[in-house]
C-alpha cells in the first residue's frame, strides 16, 4: 500500500474527484465560494453516500471517509513541494450549476491545487494537548 493511500470504512471509498484545470471553471468555482486563487488545478472533492458504509445506529461515514482522502492528498502534495487549502465554504446550488453531478453526488470540499509562491511561517496555533486528550475517562 502507497503511504498516502486513503482508507476508508470498509474500502468502500465513497467519494470521487473532479480534476479541474480550466481556467473559465476556475472562475466559476471562485464565484462559488467567494475565494480567489493563482492555483492551476483545483480538485473538487464529492461524496457518494449511497456507496458507503453505515453504523448499525445510522450513522454514515462518507464523510470521514471523504475527509481522510482529502487529508492524505494534502500530505501527499506536500511531500512534491505543493500547497493545498482544503475548502469546504461553498454555494452547493451554484456548484451544482457548474458540474451537473449525478443525484446520488454531494460535493463535500474542493482544493486548489499549484506551487506556494510564498512560504508561510509556523501554522497557527493549535489547543494544547492536554485541552485534548483524556486518559481512561473523560
Ligand atoms: C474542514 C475544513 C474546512 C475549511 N474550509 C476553508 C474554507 O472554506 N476556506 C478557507 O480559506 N480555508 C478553509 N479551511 C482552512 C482552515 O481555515 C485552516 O487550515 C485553519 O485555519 C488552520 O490553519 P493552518 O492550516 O494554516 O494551520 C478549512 C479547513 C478544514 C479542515
Amino acid at each position: 500500500m502507497d503511504l498516502f493511500e486513503a482508507t476508508s470504512a470498509m474500502n468502500r471509498q465513497p467519494y470521487g474527484f473532479i480534476v479541474v484545470s480550466e481556467n473559465s471553471t476556475i472562475k466559476e468555482i471562485s464565484s462559488a465560494c467567494n475565494q480567489k486563487w493563482d492555483a492551476p488545478v483545483i480538485i473538487v472533492v464529492f461524496g457518494l453516500p449511497d456507496q458507503a458504509w453505515v453504523r448499525d445506529d445510522g450513522e454514515e461515514y462518507w464523510k470521514a471517509d471523504a475527509a481522510i482522502a482529502i487529508s492524505n492528498m494534502s500530505l501527499a502534495a506536500y511531500a512534491l513541494g505543493l500547497g493545498t487549502c482544503w475548502v469546504a465554504a461553498f454555494k452547493d446550488n451554484e456548484m451544482k450549476k457548474i458540474f451537473h453531478i449525478p443525484s446520488n453526488a454531494v460535493f463535500f470540499a474542493m482544493t486548489p491545487l499549484g506551487y506556494p509562491d510564498e512560504k508561510k511561517g509556523p501554522v497557527k496555533k493549535r489547543k494544547p494537548l492536554e485541552d485534548l486528550v483524556h486518559y481512561d475517562r473523560w
